[in-house]
């Protein structure tokens, strides 16, 4: 495993002790404020609104994940609920992504089911697209058995993600190719041993960026979601010399990484998304995003020794 992936791991791992956790809470409000939009709806439509002013389009994210109840799940939905009806008021955005676990999938594969296509039934006809977010590898399969049968009963704005450091992925990306799926792509951001995902940041990449052209060829709409300069780049050039429009893909970035590339593109006329995420269970995203990044890590370190 390369050094970046086993920090990766390391802080993944240490961010589940309830100490650590604690401190990261007390320590860490300067890159909350920096990733998180506020923990209200009403700050995170300012953030969009903002957004947009800039031609950057926001993916609202009510944040949380793993609920251990039924009625977690159910609260997490009515949450969602407000946000698409939130959005339904609005020229834009109309874009919501949620996490399967969010809404029971831990608890139960039908119950998840059956408060998504609750979702769904209000967020369709409004306009508003619903992303369902790709978990850690225990959950990917239900996750796309989720999504296909989503598809299944005729649901169109439902999108799902596919992570390339999974060597599964390929194989899944045939697999959904009958449904046309409007993806989006990504690297992974979870702690995953290897036998199951490349051990090496080099090959995680590359395969983006085969599986990446590998669905523009297909025909399907993507959303490259990643900061990785060189792979934008890629992406720009590739499109280019096929001939591939801008209207068949996008980019997408968080909410807070590299804000000035995020205007860059949208004014180079590319249709660009920001990843929205706000609420108070941000935890779980922040430790994620601590993991991406070491320069957080000493950020919170600094905080704890510094005062
Ligand atoms: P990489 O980690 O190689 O970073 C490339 C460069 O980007 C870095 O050198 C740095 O400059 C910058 N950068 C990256 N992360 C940064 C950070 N946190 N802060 C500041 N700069 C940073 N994952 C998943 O498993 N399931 C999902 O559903 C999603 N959904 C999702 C949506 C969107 C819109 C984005 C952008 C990302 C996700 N991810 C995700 C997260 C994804 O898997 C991945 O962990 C991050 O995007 C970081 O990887 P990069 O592709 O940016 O490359």
């Amino acid at each position: 495993m390369n050094l970046d992936l086993a920090y990766r791991s390391f802080v993944l791992g240490v961010a589940g002790n309830p100490r650590v956790e604690r401190l990261i809470k007390d320590r860490a409000k300067g890159l909350v404020r920096r990733y998180v939009a506020g923990e209200t709806l009403e700050e995170a439509l300012q953030a969009a609104e903002a957004l947009e002013r800039e031609g950057v389009h926001a993916i609202l994210d009510l944040l949380g994940e793993g609920v251990k109840t039924e009625e977690e799940a159910r609260a997490f939905q009515r949450g969602i609920l407000e946000l698409v009806w939130a959005l339904a008021e609005r020229p834009w955005p109309k874009y919501v992504s949620l996490k399967p676990t969010q809404l029971g999938l831990d608890l139960s594969e039908a119950l998840a089911l059956s408060l998504l296509r609750e979702v769904l039934r209000e967020a369709e006809p409004r306009g508003v697209f619903v992303r369902l977010d790709m978990e850690d590898s225990p959950r990917v399969e239900a996750t796309l058995r989720l999504y296909k049968a989503l598809r299944e009963e005729g649901f169109s704005q439902v999108g799902v993600v596919l992570q390339s450091y999974l060597y599964r992925t390929e194989k899944d990306l045939l697999d959904l190719l009958p449904y046309r799926p409007n993806l989006r792509l990504v690297k992974g951001a979870y702690r995953e041993p290897k036998e199951v995902a490349f051990p090496d940041k080099r090959l995680i990449d590359a395969e983006y960026l085969h599986l990446g052209k590998l669905a523009l060829r297909e025909g399907l709409y993507v959303a490259f979601a990643t900061h990785d300069p060189r792979i934008i780049a890629e992406v720009k050039r590739y499109t280019q010399a096929m001939g591939v429009p801008k209207e068949r893909f996008e980019f997408q970035l968080l909410y807070g990484v590299r804000p000035e590339e995020q205007r860059r593109l949208a004014r180079e006329g590319y249709t660009v998304r920001a990843y929205v995420p706000y609420g108070t269970h941000w935890y779980p995203y922040l430790a994620r995003r601590i993991a991406e990044r070491p320069e957080n890590l000493f950020l919170v370190l600094r905080s704890l020794f510094g005062g």
